[in-house]
C-alpha cells in the first residue's frame, strides 16, 4: 500500500527572464490570467487534490508572492471600513491562513535550477511522496493534480509525471519520456531526456509541470551534478530514480497553457475570456475592427 501524497511543493524562485521587464518587480507567478494570478490557480488545484501542506520555495526578492498567498487581515478590515465587505470576504476565501492552513515559505537564495529549488523544500515536507506544481504551466479543466494523485495510488510507479503528446518538431522544448508501454492514461517509461532534438527524441510524450515523486528523489537531487545550463535539473534526478522506483507518464484531461511564454499567456487569456459573455464580445468586436482595418 502506497503512502498518500500529503505535500505539494511550489517552486517560485526563478527569474522569469522571458517576461522582462514585466517581471523586474512583479514575480512571474503573480502575473494574472484575466484577474487571477498564476499562483492562485496552482493553489486552488492543490487544495482540490486534497494536499495537506503547501511548501513555497521562493526568492528573497519575491516577497510579493507571500503577500498574495497569505491572508491580509489589515486589508480586509480596510475594505470593510470602506463599505466593501463582499470583496473582503472573497479575498479571505482564496487566501491561506496560518491558523487553518499548513503553509511553509522557504528560500532558494540563488536560482540554481528547478531541481535545486525542489531540494530546498526537503526539510519541510511531510513523510511520503511529494507533488510538485509549476505555476507557470496553467492546466484548466479537471484538476490535473487530483487526477494524478488518484492514478498514483493505484499505480506501481514511484514517480509519475504529467505528459501530453506534442508535434515531433517541438520535442526540443520539453523533457521527453522514453515510453515502454502505454495503457489508456498511464505510460510506463524507462527514463526521460531533457529537450532532445526531434531526430533524437525517444517519443513525442512531453513532460509538463505536474509531478508526483517518490521521496527518494531528494537523495537523487542531492547527489545530482549540474546538468543543462549549469543548473540542477529535476528531470535528471527523476531519470536517475526511474530504474529504482519506476517512472510513469500520466495523460491528464485538462487543457495546458505554457504561461511562462508570452504566446501561452495570451492563449490562456483568450481561452478564459471566450468563456465570459462580456469579455467574449470584446474579442469578437476587436476581431471585427481588425478585419475592417485590414480591408481598408
Ligand atoms: P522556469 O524555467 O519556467 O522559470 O521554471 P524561470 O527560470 O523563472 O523563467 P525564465 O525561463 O527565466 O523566463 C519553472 C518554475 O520553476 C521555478 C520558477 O519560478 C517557475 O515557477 N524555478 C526555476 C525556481 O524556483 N528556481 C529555479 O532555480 C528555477
Amino acid at each position: 500500500m502506497k503512502m498518500p501524497v500529503r505535500t505539494a511543493i511550489f517552486p517560485v524562485a526563478g527569474m522569469g527572464t522571458r517576461f522582462l521587464p514585466a517581471t523586474k518587480a512583479t514575480p512571474k507567478e503573480l502575473l494574472p490570467v484575466i484577474d487571477t494570478p498564476l499562483i492562485q490557480y496552482a493553489i486552488d488545484e492543490a487544495q482540490a487534490a486534497g494536499i495537506e501542506r503547501m511548501v513555497f520555495v521562493s526568492h528573497p526578492s519575491k516577497t510579493a508572492i507571500e503577500r498574495h498567498v497569505m491572508d491580509d487581515a489589515k486589508l480586509r478590515a480596510e475594505l470593510k471600513a470602506r463599505g466593501k465587505p463582499q470583496l473582503a470576504e472573497e479575498l479571505q476565501e482564496t487566501a491561506l491562513c496560518p491558523r487553518r492552513d499548513d503553509v511553509v515559505f522557504t528560500m532558494q537564495d540563488e536560482p540554481l535550477g528547478l531541481g535545486h529549488a525542489v531540494l530546498c523544500a526537503r526539510d519541510h515536507v511531510l513523510p511520503g511522496p511529494v507533488a510538485v506544481i509549476l505555476p507557470d504551466d496553467l492546466i484548466l479543466g479537471t484538476g490535473c493534480l487530483g487526477e494524478m494523485v488518484d492514478a498514483y495510488a493505484g499505480s506501481p510507479m514511484g514517480h509519475l509525471v504529467a505528459t501530453m503528446t506534442v508535434p515531433r518538431e517541438e520535442t526540443s522544448k520539453y523533457g521527453i519520456l522514453s515510453v515502454k508501454t502505454a495503457t489508456d492514461r498511464v505510460l510506463a517509461a524507462s527514463g526521460m531526456v531533457e529537450k532532445p532534438q526531434p531526430e533524437a527524441a525517444p517519443s513525442c510524450e512531453a513532460v509538463v509541470g505536474r509531478y508526483v515523486l517518490d521521496a527518494s528523489v531528494f537523495d537523487d537531487l542531492e547527489s545530482q551534478a549540474p546538468g543543462a545550463g549549469g543548473e540542477i535539473q529535476l528531470t535528471d534526478a527523476i531519470a536517475t530514480g526511474a530504474a529504482r522506483v519506476g517512472l510513469g507518464g500520466f495523460r491528464f484531461s485538462g487543457m495546458r497553457f505554457d504561461c511562462g511564454s508570452k504566446a501561452g499567456m495570451l492563449r490562456a487569456t483568450l481561452h478564459l475570456a471566450a468563456q465570459d459573455a462580456e469579455l467574449a464580445s470584446v474579442i469578437s468586436d476587436f476581431i471585427g475592427e481588425e478585419r475592417k482595418g485590414l480591408a481598408a
